[in-house]
């Protein structure tokens, strides 16, 4: 338990006047508490004595209502410093971990799942939430009020007397630090398993089509309720030892309050403590039951918060793999690859094999070959997305191990061969490539990607919100508008990555064209795999296991005797060959 605290000492210190308050106004809740008890134990005192008098009882309401009003007015102020201070770390926290997300390298995404992820983000940080608020004001509540009115008992009543009712108190702290600890490790996998079942609910829902149209929904629903079972049973371990602590409390008070009475019953017999005194005691071990009990609830209130704390710091702690430490910066677009050889980092085999290749600014490059033959681990090796392979890529004659890797992909417009649209308008999914992008610039872009027709056709044109929560868009749609918005950006090199696969050949051609008169002083890489989009490029390559196999221009490719020419061969004839 106090591990969480030190873990999250950094918050508490940076907002040291915030917490001295709060400790303040707890200590004076705390003293306000024990005066009743008292004022019972000397009313019945002075009744027994027959000291009471009409200006002594009022004197005594007032004394009550004040502290009333008093208490109420210090539990407001703790009660709102203190879960206003448990929101802001828990939103500071969830800044951190955004922040993080967006600078992780896909390796770091390969490894973890999105459930899981969203899991910190929210499960987690709710845990956090709960025990830096809660959980705090719980410890110091319960701390200093057990101190408090063990020292009044002391003090006003009888040191012996507290002694004895006290000792079987260490007997739940033992108990309850051992319970802790289950507490903490069962937490984490039943966290771990709130995750895979995280994981699984966006797998049904972004699947749900699919599994349809297979009439898979029974077996995806016997999958689904073990994931929740196994949640499920996960929780309640946590939970079983969780009841554990209320009945030991009570346990533990009621032996305190029948050896107070026995004890203290030997006293008043001996005339060391009045009655009035002893109701006043037992008055007072009563109110330990709720710290007693706050306590027990404490350790596994932080207990979980530890085990969120340390699953969310562990993705805090991941290292950007990329290492990036790049800060020059390129002018001129030309690349050079120089025997690139290239292997992810969870595969066996290399994906790229010795490429190397030049390309200047203002050419165009057709990058070809079988599915799965490492067209698109070419072009990431530009993105700089995954650790660097051997060999050297070498722009405008700078390493790209020192290109700051941010600049680089200001200079990028890339298409990917997941169209990824956000549920957004058609307008901001494009703008997104250009933000402060003019009028004239996104009608520009729009023709350019041959969108035009199909925005005419739209119910409310740019303005129409497009994907999960507006209009479905059919596969080219999505193509055209992935490229518009790289387009807009008037990238110094264009990357389409198979970007034209779901466009008519017409509609094509209209594209291909329109980027081959727009962006003739610029760089221009397209990967496809219908020869036609890369008729007209500089050079061609043609991959193979991750090797450039054939190399040359439409011309000279299509008059030999390789993959390229039985693949044009094939096209021109429609397989009839
Ligand atoms: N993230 C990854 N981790 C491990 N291996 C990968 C990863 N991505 C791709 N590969 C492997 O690298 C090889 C090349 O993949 P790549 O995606 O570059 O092919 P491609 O030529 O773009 O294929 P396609 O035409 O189908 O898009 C494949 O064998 C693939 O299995
Ligand atoms: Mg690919």
């Amino acid at each position: 338990m106090l591990d969480y605290i030190r873990k999250i000492s950094w918050y508490i210190f940076s907002n040291k006047k915030r917490y001295t308050l709060i400790v303040l106004f707890l200590l004076i809740a705390n003293v306000m508490d024990i005066i009743p008890p008292q004022l019972i134990g000397r009313t019945i005192d002075l009744i027994n004595n027959g000291e009471m008098t009409e200006t002594i009882m009022w004197n005594i309401l007032l004394i009550f209502a004040a502290v009333i009003v008093l208490t109420y007015v210090v539990s407001y102020w703790w009660g709102y410093l203190l879960f206003e201070g448990a929101i802001k770390i828990e939103s500071i926290i969830r800044s951190r971990l955004m922040r993080k997300f967006l600078l992780l390298s896909p390796g770091f995404y390969e490894r973890s799942k999105t459930g899981d992820l969203m899991a910190k983000a929210t499960n987690d940080l709710r845990t956090v939430n709960m025990a830096t608020g809660f959980g705090i004001i719980t410890l110091l509540d319960s701390t200093t009020f057990l101190l408090t009115i063990i020292l009044v008992m002391g003090f006003t009543i009888s040191w012996q007397l507290t002694f004895f009712a006290l000792l079987p108190l260490p007997l739940l702290a033992i108990i309850e630090q051992r319970l802790g600890r289950m507490i903490n490790k069962r937490h984490k996998s039943s966290q771990e398993a709130f995750g895979v079942m995280n994981d699984a609910v966006l797998e049904v829902v972004e699947g749900v089509r699919l599994t349809r149209s297979y009439v898979q929904e029974d077996a995806e629903n016997r999958r689904f309720h073990s994931l929740t079972e196994n949640y499920l049973n996960k929780f309640m371990k946590v939970e079983k030892l969780d009841a554990f602590f209320q009945p030991l409390t009570i346990i533990v008070v009621s032996s305190s309050i029948a050896i107070s009475f026995g004890y203290g019953a030997v006293l008043v017999n001996n005339g060391i403590i009045t009655v009035g005194e002893l109701i006043t005691f037992n008055v007072y071990l009563n109110m330990l039951i709720w710290p007693m009990f706050a306590l027990g609830m404490l350790f596994n209130i932080m207990e979980r918060g530890n085990a969120s704390y340390d699953r969310i710091q562990n993705v805090l702690d991941e290292t950007d793999d990329l290492n990036d430490i790049g800060e020059a910066v390129v002018k001129e677009t030309n690349f050079n690859f120089n025997e690139v050889t290239f292997k992810y980092p969870t595969a066996q085999h290399n994906s790229l094999e010795d490429i190397t290749i030049e390309l200047n600014r203002g050419e165009t490059l057709g990058i070809v070959g079988k599915t799965g033959s490492g067209k698109s681990t070419f072009i990431k090796q530009l993105l700089k997305i995954y650790p660097e392979g051997s060999g050297d890529l070498i722009i405008d004659g700078v390493n790209i191990s020192s290109l700051n890797r941010e600049k680089l992909r200001d200079k990028l417009g890339y298409v990917s061969q997941e169209n990824i649209l956000f549920s957004r308008t058609v307008r901001e999914n494009i703008m997104f490539g250009k933000p402060d992008a003019t009028e004239a610039e996104l009608t520009e872009a729009i023709k350019l990607s041959a969108f035009d027709e199909d925005l005419a056709r739209m119910p409310e044109g740019l303005e129409t919100l497009v994907g999960e929560k507006g209009v479905s868009l059919s596969g080219g749609q999505k193509q055209r508008i992935s490229i518009a918005r790289s387009l807009i950006k008037q990238p110094d090199i264009l990357i389409l990555d198979d970007a034209l696969s779901a466009v008519d050949a017409r509609t094509e051609t209209r594209i291909i064209n329109h980027i081959k008169d727009n962006r003739k002083d610029k760089t221009t890489i397209i990967i496809t795999h219908r020869l036609s989009a890369v008729h007209h490029a500089d050079k061609i390559i043609v991959l193979e296991n991750g090797k450039i196999v054939e190399s040359g221009t439409h011309q000279a490719l299509s008059n030999g005797s390789g993959w390229y020419s039985k693949q044009n061969d094939y096209f021109i004839t429609g397989g009839e060959s």
